[in-house]
């Protein structure tokens, strides 16, 4: 068939609500009857109608959603444009994209980044505001957000001397699978606001560094392209699963990562409706004039009566089932041989039930405080579930695995969670932020400083390997006391030099503040 040029000035003509063509990538679509089914709302696509929206579509959409989820007849032709030329793009750059350009000419070399901290710091200044927003915000007050790094400041260590640590080895398994280290990278939604080749940069520095990433249902490329992008053909991978309220479609995802190798299913559990990421939503309405939408993470379900601005999913409402309960794990046992494993568990009664119903194991979540504000910090919570398992007569490093994520942002926060059971950790936000400043070198980095940092600890906690670490190497006496008040040395706080993170050139990190109007 032939594809038709539409000059320019024809897809201008038609940018009203009932007549409403725009040009992504190249292609002019007819978006007239799409626009009020859009998950991520009308204004969105009302503002580029009659124009290329390729800038605003690429970072929020994976790159085959078109064809996936519309019919192939809303495609008119070919757009008539000539690639822009160097002037032309400077011409059209807003004000935030010079932001943005500025702030990445600025930016530290990869070698200045020494904690997980200090990615996160660049990524505030070079990543757009819409994007740094979504990836920080935490649900109402982000009190569980904070909390979930805090509690890690309640643990302290108790280091043995006289030890032989000339070697330290770091190695461990999960879920039967060899791993450099402990850590493993979560799922997170929407990568490609970070980087355009999104998870593949995540998938490519998980394999380099030894380590699992775990694939989100909502990723940006397809299981087919994770699945290929990794480093070689025996690199274990996991499946994050949001559980369609159409179980034929779940089942169809389930059964594909099944044959694609994948290494273990997680069942997100404790997104039943959308935490409300105020931060998020404040910036969207401020960037749209958003309609009385809330937008979130990932999607939109029906019980809680909200949208967001995620991928399409024509489906609408259909992507989280909310009735989704203990009996189906069960029906999920008969459509995989793949270790089960619950993700978001914030009790240690349910921690047991996941047992008890046959599950491989649970990762104790919050969403990265996302979710429900108030939700317990997952390393509180992990002594009191390994205590609650071993009641059962599970062994909790042998029969049924216990992960925690949130907040994890030091080599010992790692060693302090395996200490109390856990058999490793997870990262969503760091990883994210070092994508975003430095793709592939920035997550490769990430996970080296993880990794020394957690051998400087084992070394000086005289502990040499995985299997050292034991729960009397931790002091969990304040854990559960959310205040714990200590004398202040105002002498030593006094001369003390702060620490600054690393800070842009156009020294947007200074000080310490979070400079809204930098955003
Ligand atoms: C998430 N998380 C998440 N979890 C999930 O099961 N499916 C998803 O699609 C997402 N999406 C998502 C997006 C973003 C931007 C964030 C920050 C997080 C939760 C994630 O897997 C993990 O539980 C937390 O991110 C861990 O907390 P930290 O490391 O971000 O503090």
């Amino acid at each position: 068939m032939m594809i038709r040029t539409i000059p320019l000035d024809e897809v201008a003509q038609h940018n009203k609500q009932d007549d409403l063509w725009i040009i992504i990538h190249g292609k002019v679509y007819d978006l007239t009857k799409f626009l009020p089914e859009h998950p991520g709302g009308q204004n969105i696509i009302l503002k580029y109608a009659g124009k290329d929206g390729t800038r605003a579509f690429e970072p929020m959409h994976p790159i085959a959603i078109i064809d996936r989820f519309l019919s192939p007849d809303v495609c008119l032709g070919q757009a008539a444009v000539n690639p822009a030329s160097e002037e032309t793009v400077a011409e059209l750059e807003t004000e935030e994209e010079k932001r943005v350009r500025l702030a990445r000419e600025g930016m530290p070399k990869l070698e200045e980044m020494y904690n997980s901290f200090d990615f996160e710091s660049v990524a505030r200044s070079v990543l757009k505001a819409d994007a740094y927003y979504y990836f920080s915000s935490g649900a109402s007050d982000e009190i569980s957000m904070r909390e979930n790094h805090n509690a890690y400041h309640r643990i302290w260590l108790r280091p043995r001397v006289m030890v032989n640590v000339a070697e330290i080895a770091t190695m461990t398994t999960m879920l039967g699978s060899k791993v450099s280290m402990p850590l493993y990278i979560s799922a997170t939604a929407m990568n490609k606001m970070a980087h355009p080749e999104a998870e593949k940069v995540l998938t490519r520095a998980a394999g380099k560094c030894g380590i699992i990433q775990m694939i989100p249902t909502l990723a940006c490329y397809s299981l087919d392209d994770l699945v290929e992008a990794r480093v070689h053909s025996d690199q274990p991978q996991w499946f994050q699963l949001y559980v369609d309220t159409d179980r034929k479609v779940t089942q169809r995802i389930v059964q594909q990562a099944e044959a694609k190798g994948v290494k273990g299913l997680f069942i997100t559990v404790d997104l039943a409706g959308i935490g409300r990421r105020e931060k998020y939503l404040r910036q969207k309405y401020k960037q749209e004039n958003f309609e009385n939408t809330q937008s979130s993470d990932d999607h939109k379900s029906k019980s809680s009566g909200s949208t967001t601005s995620a991928p399409v999913n024509k489906r609408r409402g259909t992507l989280v089932d909310p009735s989704l309960n203990w009996s189906d794990i069960a029906w999920f046992k008969s459509i995989t041989k793949m270790p089960i494993i619950l993700k978001g568990i914030q009790r240690y009664e349910d921690a047991v039930l996941a047992y008890k119903y046959g599950c491989a194991g649970v990762v104790l979540s919050n969403h990265g405080g996302r979710q429900l504000d108030f939700s317990p910090s997952p390393i509180e919570i992990l002594p009191e579930v390994i205590d609650a398992l071993k009641c059962e007569g599970c062994d909790p490093r042998k029969d049924f695995e216990v992960y925690v994520d949130g907040g994890i942002r030091r080599g010992s926060d790692i060693f302090k969670a395996l200490a109390l059971g856990a058999k490793g950790c997870g990262i969503g936000r760091p990883s994210l932020y070092a994508m975003a400043c430095y793709g592939d070198e920035g997550v490769k980095r990430l996970l080296e400083i993880y990794q020394n940092e957690l051998e400087i600890c084992m070394r000086l906690m005289g502990a040499p390997t995985i299997a050292d670490i034991k729960p009397e190497m931790v002091d969990i006496r304040n854990l559960k006391n959310h205040f714990v008040s200590s004398p202040t040395d105002y002498l030593a706080q006094q001369t003390y030099e702060k620490l600054q993170p690393t800070r842009a050139a156009d020294g947007s990190n200074s000080s310490g503040g979070y400079q809204l109007s930098k955003l």
